[in-house]
């Protein structure tokens, strides 16, 4: 099944392995402001890194954020790391940040046993991982995150009202038509993520949060279906 980008899924359901090809590029054309968000987060990130800091990325991918989180903290001697379930993205993540205080390990977030931290970043990465999973979690980043700490989440998300979502959904499709992907290519993206992607609703996910823990949540981010928040410790 063509999705776009030359990535021909070996089954009906959306694999990021079978992404890693070109998953740069799909992603890039996939999730609007995609780097300009990536260069926000980096920026936002140095109120927070500071000498001897942790950070954890969950779903590091190819190594993008990472690059550009890094990028912006010349100077500070932190430890960033990245997490991802696939060998391959961690390799790519390896070989693109070639610096001393970046690592990449395969390992599944939601049993991942974390240090204390004063920043965890998830970038698209939530919405792929079932909600009992999701809340527990983000109770436990809650709890390794030291006082003044906090999480960056960005997610796809769904609107209040129906009406909202339909003309969303809409924007969507004209936003991937004009970065060139094809119609069916548009089509067979959405029927591949079913049950694979699982957004919550802008307030689901400050709720969510909340129940997790995080009292102060900021909506730093809205564009088409898409969300990030600052959750503060
Ligand atoms: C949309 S991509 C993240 C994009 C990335 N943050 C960037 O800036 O390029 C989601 C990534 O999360 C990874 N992933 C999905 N579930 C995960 C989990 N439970 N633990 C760690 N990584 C996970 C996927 O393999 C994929 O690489």
């Amino acid at each position: 099944m063509d999705v776009g980008n030359q990535i021909q899924l070996q089954q009906e359901s959306w694999s990021f392995a079978d992404a890693i090809g070109t998953f740069d590029q799909h992603i890039q054309l996939s999730i609007p402001n995609c780097q300009e968000q990536r260069e926000y987060i980096a920026t936002l990130a140095r109120f927070f890194l500071h000498s001897q800091s942790r950070c954890y990325e969950i779903g590091v991918s190819t190594g993008a954020l990472a690059e550009a989180v890094l990028a912006r903290l010349p100077d500070r001697p932190v430890g960033y790391i990245g997490l991802d379930v696939e060998a391959e993205m961690v390799q790519q993540a390896r070989r693109r940040v070639a610096d001393p205080r970046f690592e990449a390990l395969q390992a599944n977030a939601v049993d991942y046993p974390f240090a204390p931290a004063q920043l965890v970043i998830s970038y698209y990465t939530l919405q792929f991982i079932p909600l009992p999973q999701r809340e527990r979690l983000l109770r436990r980043l809650y709890e390794i995150l030291t006082p003044g700490g906090a999480l960056i989440l960005y997610e796809k998300t769904l609107a209040q009202s129906p009406q909202l979502q339909d003309m969303l959904t809409q924007l969507y499709s004209d936003f991937k038509a004009a970065q060139g992907l094809s119609a069916s290519a548009i089509l067979n993206k959405a029927v591949s993520l079913r049950g694979i992607s699982m957004p919550l609703s802008l307030e689901g996910n400050q709720q969510l949060l909340q129940r997790c823990g995080f009292q102060s949540v900021e909506l730093i981010y809205r564009a088409y279906c898409f969300a990030g928040y600052l959750a503060f410790k």
